[in-house]
């Protein structure tokens, strides 16, 4: 696929039209949305450059769905991008024809065409979100999905009285694809963000009017659900509410044990979903998030903030302010990951493969590979076990399900080419990275462990992997290099947090477990945008067909996009 990239005239608008149709799914009286929105529209002021947006709002409309739902919605391309739009977390049972990672797994959507994604929702409630799935578009085209429980089925958590999404974004002046082209072309690292923000608005400490704040007015006493999803491109998120403690439930579409906390880490992919009780003295507190860093890279910095805003409290109030954990306050991120668990119920069991038949062990690594025309003469890249992953001519399902030959190769290796000491003393080597489109052929319902370990080559930094088609479970993480032999003694096998994006620790691993049962190609990146664009730190799992039918991949859709 070409990176055309004709930037449109600032008086055209460009709209993505979604339709979301909800097969036997009446009106939810047991749960209402509730967002209230001090501003009505969305803002020219601050963001006054043309953006690409679903149905002309941003962030994009919810999509909301029962668990056992079919979920139908109708993507037509009325922006100058051909695209793909990714269903964050669903598993798409056999169904991989409806993920959404174009030019990876599936071809996109062209132009002026329509396609429809048709997908059950299976076994899974809770937050999950939508977001472009192509180029740097997911930085204005996202939006939250929420799936309810079946009906009758209660939370297994104190019912809230009311609910509201909190989608964290990040936010460029200028067109973002108009910045990527160009430091794609110099071999550098693109400009860091100049906002974030808050259900698509950056928050009074921004340069804007007040009208682009979002507020949520509270009863004084009542308990809400915030469904928190990080969909910004490169940041690791803290938010905190002023005042407010928060119980953490849910993380990932999937409950937790709870616990309760001052502030939450989130990195991009991930959801978290908190109880907040408004048992403060009637106010206005201020929500915010800023970024986690602990690595010498380059990050926006800058504080967006939301208002929590208990009922008959006049706007003319001042908000205060919540501490945020310092930038690079990797003790807080520890002992805060430290307590994610599932919450292993017999109702909600933590389903964690005991045994492991295959053991794969993955090196992330950044390099710089020589670039004539760029800046330096070199180019940054990214690779996993030393390899680049080259994007296919086809979707790799596709090449997978009809046979075709010389698309990919599945011989990715299980371990890196060449051990060396990963996290010790700076690397600027590139250790012979190779370029290639190689997979990683898996048995069906066989299990895995996967140690992901970041190294220095470069520069070490934390990412936030996330792996299409399955949950996993964290079984263990440290700082440093894994140790095959003392390590795996303290794995969580218990009940370890379930999840579909996980932070490997900046200079550390993260180990992973899962049982292979969703046949089809799925693609596993890092969720840091950047690093994904440098052909970086992804590979995908062939998941073999099982014995029966009901075990193997669907037939395509008749309107899956030609690539
Ligand atoms: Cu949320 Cu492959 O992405």
């Amino acid at each position: 696929m070409e990176m055309h990239n004709h930037w449109c005239s600032a008086s055209l608008f460009l709209i993505i039209s979604c339709f979301v149709g909800f097969l036997s799914f009446p009106a939810d009286a047991a749960v209402k949305k509730n967002q209230f929105d001090v501003v009505k529209n969305v803002s020219r002021l601050c963001y006054s450059k043309p953006i690409v947006t679903v149905n002309g709002t941003f962030p994009g409309p919810t999509i909301y769905a029962r668990e056992g739902n079919r979920i139908l919605i109708n993507v037509t391309d009325y922006a100058q991008y051909n695209l793909s739009i990714s269903w964050h977390g669903l598993k798409q049972y056999r169904n991989g024809w409806a993920d959404g990672p174009a030019c990876i797994t599936r071809c996109p959507i062209k132009t002026g065409h329509s396609h429809t994604y048709d997908f059950n929702v299976t076994g899974q409630r809770g937050t999950l979100w939508w977001h472009a799935h192509i180029l740097w578009l997911r930085a204005t085209v996202y939006g939250a999905i929420v799936i309810m429980p079946k009906e009758g089925t209660p939370f297994p958590f104190p019912q809230p009285y009311q609910e509201t999404n909190i989608v964290l974004g990040e936010w460029w002046n200028s067109d973002v694809e108009t910045i990527v082209n160009l430091v794609n072309k110099l071999g550098l690292p693109p400009q860091t963000s100049d906002a974030h923000n808050i259900n698509g608005k950056p928050g009074p400490l921004f340069p804007c009017s007040e009208k682009h704040t979002f507020a949520m007015e509270v009863d004084s006493g009542k308990t809400y659900l915030l469904r928190i999803v990080n969909a910004a491109l490169n940041d690791e998120l803290f938010f905190a509410i002023a005042g407010h403690n928060m119980t953490v439930v849910e993380i990932d579409a999937v409950y937790a044990k709870p616990f309760t906390t001052q502030a939450i880490l989130i990195a991009p992919g991930q959801t978290t979903n908190v109880l907040v009780k408004a048992d403060q003295s009637p106010s206005r507190y201020f929500m915010a998030a800023r970024p986690f860093m602990d690595a010498p890279i380059p990050v926006d910095n800058k504080t967006v903030t939301a208002i929590l805003q208990y009922k008959g409290i006049p706007n003319t109030v001042l908000p205060t302010l919540p501490q945020l954990p310092a930038p690079n306050d990797t003790n807080f991120e520890l002992s805060y990951t430290s307590k994610l668990k599932s919450l292993n119920t017999p109702q909600y069991p933590a389903q964690v493969p005991l045994q492991v038949d295959r053991h794969l062990y993955y090196t992330i690594g950044l390099g710089q590979n020589p670039c004539p025309t760029c800046q330096n003469g070199t180019k940054l890249t990214a690779s996993l076990n030393n390899i680049t992953f080259v994007m296919p001519k086809i979707g790799l399902l596709q090449a997978h399900y009809f046979n075709i030959s010389g698309v990919f190769r599945a011989d990715f290796p299980g371990r890196p080419p060449v051990p060396f000491n990963y996290t010790g003393a700076p690397l600027t080597a590139n250790l012979g990275t190779s370029l290639g489109t190689r997979l990683s052929k898996v048995a069906f319902d066989s299990t895995i462990e996967l140690e992901l370990q970041d190294t220095n080559l470069l520069s070490v930094e934390s990412h936030p992997f996330h792996l299409h088609g399955y949950n996993f479970f964290v079984v263990g993480s440290g700082i440093g290099n894994f140790d095959p032999k003392k390590d795996p003694a303290k794995f969580n096998l218990i009940d370890p947090l379930e999840r579909t994006t996980v932070g490997v620790p900046t200079g550390g691993w993260t180990a992973i477990r899962f049982r292979v049962d969703n046949p089809g190609v799925w693609f596993m990146h890092c969720h840091l945008e950047l690093h994904t664009m440098w052909g970086l730190k992804i590979m995908e799992f062939v998941v073999e067909n099982g014995k029966s039918p009901e075990e193997s991949i669907l037939s395509p859709p008749k309107d899956l996009p030609p690539c």
